[in-house]
C-alpha cells in the first residue's frame, strides 16, 4: 500500500480537507478494497457504489449516520444478521432515523414525509426562496461583499426547510442561532456538548409542542398536515417519529446544501469566463449545479453494513462487514465519466451522478436543494457584473481556502467574496 492510501481516511486531517487524491490512491487498489487493519471497506467504483445502493436485500441502512469506521456494537454470528442488527439498533448512532432505517420501517417513515414534497408545496417553497433570496442578495451586493458560507448560505437554507415545514415565522429565528452553533455532520472538531444542547435537540423541544397541538386542533397549515400523516395502512405514528422526521429534514439538509452553494461559488468565480457565460446563458446554471454536484458534491460518503453474505463487484463479503460508500470517488470515476476532473456542463447523463445516493434512501430533499441553490445563483449573476474571492483568502492561483474536517462534508468553512453590482 502506498502512503497515501496508508493513512486514515476518517481521522487524517489533510485528507478530510483534500480527499480527492487519498480516493484515487485508494481505487488504484481496485473499485473494492478490504482495508486489512480494520475491516472497513472502501467503495471507489462508480458501478459498484451503485450496486450497494441499489441493493437493500444484503445491505442495511443502519450504520449510515455513524459512519463505517466504529466496530459494531455485536459479534455478528452467521450469514444472515438481520435480527442481531434489530436487536441492537439502538446502540447505533442515529439508528432511530429514517435514513438509517430498513425494509417496511423505512418505507412507512419515508411515506410520513411526502405531503412535504407535492408539486404544490415545493412551488409554494420556491416563491420563499425567490423573495427571500432577492433580499439577501441585493443586501450583500449593496454592500459590495459578503461571506457566503455562514453567513449567507447556513441561515438561507435553515430558513427554507423551516419554510418547507411551516414553523412559525417568530420561531425561526430562533431555528436559525440554533443551527448556527453547531459544527457540520462528521466533523472532528465536534466537541463533547450535552445532548440537551444539541442543534436538533432543541428543535425537538419546539416540534413535540407543533405536533401535539397540531394533533389537537388540527389548522390549514403544513404542521397540521404532517403532525396528523398516517402511514400507508392508515395507523398514526406516534408524535415522535414525526418530531424525529422533521428535526432530521434540518440535520440532512442543512450543510449539505449550504456548502453546495459555497462550492458552486468557489468554480463560478474562479473558472475563466464561467461567470459571464452564466449571466448571458442563465438557463445553464442547473447543468453548473449537476456538474459540482458530480466534482464536488457536498456528501462525500454515505455507509451500510452487509446484513448477509454478499457480494460488491464479484468480491465475496461475509455478514457483518462494514463498508464505506464514496460517492466522491464515484462521481470521479475514469470508468464511467470521460475527463472526469473537468467541469464540462453539457456532459450527457450527468443526472446519473450520485450525489444525492440512489435507491430506496435517495435524497428526498434534492428537488429542493437544486431549487435553493439555482435561485440564489441567479440572483447573485443578475445583481452583479462580477465576482470575486476577496483579498483576504490570498492571489488568484494561491487562494488560502479552507475546507470542513469532516469526513463527510465537503464544503468551504468560509468564502468572502467582493461583489460588483449590475450596470
Ligand atoms: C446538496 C444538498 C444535499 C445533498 C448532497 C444530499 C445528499 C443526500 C444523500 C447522499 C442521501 C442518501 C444517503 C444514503 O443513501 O445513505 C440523502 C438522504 C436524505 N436527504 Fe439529502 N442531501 C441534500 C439536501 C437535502 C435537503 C435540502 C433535504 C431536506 C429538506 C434532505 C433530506 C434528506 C433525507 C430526509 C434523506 C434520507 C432519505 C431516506 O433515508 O429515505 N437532503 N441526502
Amino acid at each position: 500500500m502506498d502512503a497515501l492510501a496508508d493513512r486514515d481516511y476518517f481521522s487524517d486531517y489533510s485528507i478530510l480537507r483534500d480527499p480527492y487524491s487519498y480516493l484515487e490512491a485508494t481505487r488504484s487498489k481496485g473499485p473494492v478494497f478490504e482495508d486489512p487493519r480494520n475491516g472497513t471497506v472502501y467503495v471507489t467504483g462508480f458501478e459498484e457504489v451503485l450496486e450497494v445502493l441499489r441493493n437493500n436485500e444484503d445491505f442495511s441502512s443502519v450504520l449510515t449516520p455513524q459512519g463505517p469506521a466504529m466496530p459494531l456494537p455485536f459479534v455478528p454470528a452467521g450469514s444472515e444478521i438481520g435480527v442481531q442488527i434489530e436487536a441492537h439498533r439502538n446502540q447505533f448512532h442515529g439508528g432511530d432515523q429514517v435514513v438509517s432505517y430498513d425494509d417496511k420501517r423505512h418505507a412507512d417513515s419515508r411515506s410520513l414525509l411526502s405531503c412535504l414534497f407535492t408539486p404544490s408545496r415545493l412551488k409554494a417553497n420556491e416563491a420563499f426562496i425567490a423573495e427571500y433570496s432577492d433580499q439577501i442578495v441585493r443586501n450583500a451586493v449593496g454592500k459590495g461583499h459578503c461571506e457566503i458560507v455562514r453567513e449567507i448560505a447556513a441561515p438561507f437554507v435553515t430558513l427554507v426547510i423551516a419554510d418547507l415545514l411551516g414553523v412559525p415565522a417568530d420561531d425561526r429565528q430562533l431555528f436559525m442561532d440554533v443551527i448556527q452553533a453547531g459544527t457540520v455532520p462528521g466533523s472532528l472538531n465536534d466537541e463533547d456538548r450535552a445532548v440537551a444542547d444539541h442543534p436538533l435537540q432543541v428543535m425537538a423541544g419546539y416540534f413535540i409542542d407543533y405536533v401535539q397541538d397540531r394533533r389537537a386542533k388540527p389548522r390549514k397549515d403544513v404542521l397540521s398536515e404532517l403532525a396528523n400523516a398516517t402511514f400507508p395502512d392508515g395507523t398514526q405514528p406516534e408524535a415522535q417519529e414525526i418530531v424525529r422526521l422533521a428535526t432530521f429534514l434540518f440535520g440532512a439538509g442543512q450543510d449539505t446544501s449550504a456548502k453546495l452553494l459555497g462550492n458552486a461559488m468557489r468554480f463560478i468565480v474562479e473558472q475563466e469566463g464561467l461567470q459571464q457565460m452564466l449571466r448571458e446563458d442563465p438557463r445553464r446554471v442547473p447543468a453548473l449545479i449537476e456538474e459540482v454536484l458530480r466534482l464536488e458534491g457536498s456528501s462525500k460518503m454515505t455507509a451500510r453494513l452487509a446484513r448477509k453474505d454478499t457480494q460488491i463487484g464479484g468480491i465475496k463479503f461475509p455478514a457483518g462487514t462494514r463498508v464505506m460508500l464514496s460517492l466522491a470517488a464515484a462521481n470521479r470515476d475514469p470508468a464511467r465519466w470521460n475527463d472526469p476532473k473537468a467541469l464540462i456542463l453539457d456532459r450527457s447523463r450527468i443526472k446519473e451522478h450520485l450525489a444525492f445516493g440512489r435507491g430506496s434512501h435517495v435524497c428526498i430533499g434534492a428537488p429542493l436543494a437544486r431549487v435553493e441553490i439555482r435561485v440564489i445563483l441567479e440572483k447573485f449573476l443578475m445583481y452583479t457584473s462580477h465576482i470575486d474571492i476577496a483579498e483576504v483568502h490570498g492571489p488568484a492561483g494561491d487562494r488560502d481556502l479552507e475546507y470542513e474536517p469532516s469526513f463527510i462534508i465537503r464544503g468551504l468553512k468560509e468564502m468572502h467574496l467582493t461583489l460588483t453590482p449590475a450596470a
